[in-house]
């Protein structure tokens, strides 16, 4: 698993690769994406407040996952299936607004965010999110 340069680059700048530096990007995230539509926070309505950061990176590390590999990770079938229609039903907009928001916050938090940088994170995004959209849509 081989993780491009600008992407390790950046999630090192932004983490430190601590776990204080993991617990403050994801709470940036979290702000961005539940201010982003009163859908989201209706849909975290249930979970609870410290489950959700854990979740967050779950989220990320598996999505990530799935960029950095040629194979589709263990348990994203699972993932997948939990925010289909029959379950959690994740409409596709919402992962646009998972990725925007994701995308504004290393904005907001890697001091050398650049195109090369915003590229870098969409492309390793994009796979993991076709999936759980393809999912839905087949659900
Ligand atoms: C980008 C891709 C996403 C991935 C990889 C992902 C991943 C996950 C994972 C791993 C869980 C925990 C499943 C479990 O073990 O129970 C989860 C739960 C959840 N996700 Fe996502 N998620 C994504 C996007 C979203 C989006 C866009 C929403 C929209 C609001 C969302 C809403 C939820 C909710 C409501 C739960 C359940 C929380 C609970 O158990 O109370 N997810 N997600």
């Amino acid at each position: 698993m081989t993780i491009p340069i600008p992407l390790k680059e950046s999630l090192f700048r932004i983490t430190g690769d601590t776990v204080e530096g993991w617990d403050s990007f994801l709470e940036t995230f979290y702000n961005t994406f539940f201010a982003s539509s009163p859908e989201v926070a209706a849909k975290f309505k249930r979970t609870k407040l410290k489950h959700q950061r854990l979740l967050l990176r779950r989220s990320l590390e598996s999505i990530l996952k799935m960029a950095w590999s040629t194979e589709i990770p263990i348990g994203l079938d699972e993932i997948a299936e939990r925010h289909d229609r029959n379950n959690l039903d994740i409409r596709p907009y919402l992962y646009e607004l998972w990725e925007e928001s994701l995308i504004q916050t290393v904005s907001r938090v890697d001091p050398y965010f650049d195109e090369e940088v915003e590229l870098s994170w969409r492309i390793a995004l994009e796979p993991g999110i076709k999936f759980m959209i393809d999912h839905y849509r087949a659900s």
